[in-house]
């Protein structure tokens, strides 16, 4: 029997598979029971035992050498499967982002962002709460007694009723979140409240869908002229200017007592509105200082704490700050419009490099 040539013969079955299946099938033929090597073994018995010393450590090689390489052409031929699905599920992270693909982050975003790097200079928090409000935080905490017609200043839109009977609404202003804020946090407090709200209302100048920025500030020994202070301040900031005119005129808001709007200087000029200057105004926002009635309905006691509060439209004032004529187009989601008055990704807002650049 020439024993090397069955080696050499059974070697090239195993070197010739050409995945698992195939190397599997060829360990059967090799090494099976039915194989020519087990047929040999089993004839090992039929020698004389000269004969057999010599061939049994021949053949039990040959198993051996058999066995080492079925395990290195599996080696082998797994590392070429993974290299063909590494190769396959190649991903090229190299390639440059196309200009005309970059997003841009909407007026909105970027006025939020400003005013609310203004405000964390001062040392503001951000807060912020459900657009599904309940009567209780939208209204009654705020002052507006049941019935009262200030509530139809706001034009709700109402969900159906519950089993209970009570109505849930999308939030009218973000003064709700004052509620909350004060309901579950001990005061003092010092936060901007930024959001979207809602009113049934539509044209030109009001989507149903808008947003505030709203501000609270609870302490003692808080009077009108802090409110005037931090608003006059942020004026400043936010338009960039060293100067801003203002004017608080008397107003009414149920929770806030007194109350004020406040409009900003500015001149009109062939349609174009400069802010600052000018004989003509602008009003701006709304505030006051907090209703003892409010700091009650938060458990506060109005002999110890104080507060002022404000609440402001971000849709108008970014229209006002980057001149961008139609309200409506702010949710049109129009990829021209976003690329014509929406900033750039890189462009955050800071005081230190200049709010708007
Ligand atoms: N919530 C008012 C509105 O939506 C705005 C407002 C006015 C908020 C006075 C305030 C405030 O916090 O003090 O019309």
């Amino acid at each position: 029997m020439d024993i090397e040539k069955l080696e050499a013969d059974l070697i090239g079955q195993i070197t010739d598979a050409g995945n698992l299946g195939d190397l599997e099938a060829a360990r059967v033929a090799t090494l099976g029971k039915k194989s020519r090597l087990s047929e040999v073994m089993r004839g090992l018995g039929k020698m004389d035992p000269a004969e057999r010393q010599q061939v049994a450590p021949r053949l039990n090689a040959l198993k051996n050498s058999l066995n080492q390489a079925i395990d290195d052409r599996r080696s082998a031929l797994k590392r070429a499967e993974l290299e063909v699905r590494l190769a396959a599920e190649q991903v090229d992270i190299t390639l440059p982002a196309r200009p005309e693909v970059t997003g841009r982050i909407h007026p909105v975003s970027q006025v939020v962002d400003e005013i609310t790097e203004i405000f964390a200079d001062m040392g503001f928090a951000i807060a912020e709460g459900p657009d599904i409000e309940d009567d209780f935080h939208n209204f009654t905490a705020l002052n507006f007694p049941p019935a009262h017609p200030a509530r139809d200043m706001h034009d709700t839109f109402f969900f159906d009723p519950k089993e209970d009977g009570e109505r849930m609404l999308l939030r009218t202003h973000t003064s709700s979140v004052q509620i909350r804020t004060m309901e579950t946090q001990e005061p003092p407090h010092r936060i901007v409240i930024p959001g979207r709200t809602y009113r049934s209302d539509s044209d030109m100048t009001h989507t149903p869908m808008f947003h505030q920025i709203e501000g609270l500030v609870i302490d003692r020994n808080l009077h009108m002229g802090h409110l005037k202070g931090t608003l006059e301040a942020f004026s400043r900031a936010f338009f960039e200017l060293d100067e801003v005119r203002m004017r608080f005129r008397p107003s009414y808001f149920p929770f806030t007592e007194p109350s004020a709007e406040v409009d900003i200087g500015c001149s009109f000029d062939k349609g174009q509105i400069r802010i600052g200057e000018g004989t003509d105004w602008l009003e701006i926002l709304g505030c006051g200082m907090v209703h003892p009635n409010v700091l009650r309905a938060c458990g506060l006691d109005p002999e110890e704490w104080q507060g002022f509060a404000w609440g402001m439209g971000i849709d108008r004032i970014a229209m006002l700050k980057y001149g961008i004529p139609d309200l409506r187009a702010f949710f049109d989601s129009d990829v021209r419009w976003l690329r014509h008055y929406g900033f750039q990704p890189t462009d955050v807002p800071s005081l230190g490099g200049g709010l708007s650049r």
